[in-house]
């Protein structure tokens, strides 16, 4: 069952046919805060890398702040 009803669950990652609510599941159930992550834990994003943009804006409107794996945190 997906976490947030407001969803529309269309396919977020085509190449492993994975969609959004199981993206969302995988941020709020398994705590998910990379695309490394959600590749671990529901397979989007394991293919050609297309989604990998959507796979961040599902983790940040999911309250992650670690969604880009890339970033190093700015040094104050
Ligand atoms: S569409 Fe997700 S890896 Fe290709």
């Amino acid at each position: 069952m997906p976490c947030c009803d407001s969803m529309t669950d269309r396919v977020t990652c085509h190449c492993l046919q994975v969609k959004e609510s199981q993206v969302a599941d995988s941020v709020a159930i398994y705590g998910a805060q990379s695309v490394k992550d959600v590749i671990r834990t529901c397979g989007a994003g394991g293919g050609c890398n297309s989604c990998h943009t959507k796979i961040r804006q599902i983790i940040e409107s999911h309250g992650a702040t670690g969604a880009c794996e890339e970033e190093m945190p700015a040094a104050l």
